[in-house]
């Protein structure tokens, strides 16, 4: 029931047809409530394992820190239950690849991540545009992202990596439809105790 959940959550009760916003979950019982209200919600819970083996819970979104979204994702898996997962899936690729492997041994897709640039019109111009010849071959991508400010006051140049870079590197993969050979991550250093940008090449 964060900042995420929050807008997930209106976004089942107002805009998903044929969807009913059943639970709201989060360890701060108080934040559940205020969002569940706000929305519409029939229950609220604390504890996210609770909420996903419930009978009456069909479908999971999870917006919870970056740390919760591996070990949720599995339960899911174990529960039979379809879950979007904000990204990362995790901040390790260990972890990653578990869940993966999970997934694939249940013998069914249930785990989406919150990867929403391949729905934004304008990339899928983008790749549409290289797609179809009409930009010629491409050489070079160059992304930039930007926060206006720091989502957290914790944040720090490895997030920078594990938390907002992969968007670049789904949107990437998206629209030029090429893996990555490697990739190498700087970051200079600042006279100021701020997070110094971080450059991937
Ligand atoms: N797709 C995107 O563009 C996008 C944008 C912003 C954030 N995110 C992702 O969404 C996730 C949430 O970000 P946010 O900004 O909403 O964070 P937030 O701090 O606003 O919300 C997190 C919520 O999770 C609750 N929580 C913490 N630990 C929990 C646990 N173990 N079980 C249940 N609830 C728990 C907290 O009480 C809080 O209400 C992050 O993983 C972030 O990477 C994605």
């Amino acid at each position: 029931a964060g900042l995420m959940g929050a807008d997930h959550a209106k976004i089942v009760a107002e805009e998903l047809p044929g969807a009913k916003l059943q639970l709201i979950c989060d360890m701060d019982q108080q934040r559940a409530r205020l969002v569940a209200d706000a929305c519409g919600a029939v229950d609220i819970a604390t504890d996210p394992n609770g909420a996903i083996a419930r009978h009456d819970v069909d479908a999971v979104i999870i917006a919870s820190p970056d740390f919760t979204h591996a070990p949720l994702s599995m339960a899911c898996i174990a529960m039979g239950k379809r879950v979007l997962c904000e990204k990362p899936l995790s901040q390790s690729s260990a972890d990653c690849i578990a869940v993966m492997e999970t997934e694939q041994k249940a013998g069914a897709k249930f785990v989406q991540l919150g990867f929403m640039r391949r729905y934004d019109r304008s990339y899928q111009e983008m790749k549409q545009a290289l797609d179809n010849g009409h930009l010629g071959r491409a050489l070079m991508m160059h992304n930039f992202h930007r926060n206006v400010e720091t989502p957290a006051a914790d944040f720090t140049g490895a997030m920078a990596i594990t938390n907002s870079a992969p968007h670049e590197f789904d949107v990437v993969r998206y629209v030029l439809g090429t893996e990555y050979a490697s990739i190498s991550a700087f970051q200079p250093r600042r006279s100021d105790a701020r997070v110094a940008p971080v450059v991937m090449v």
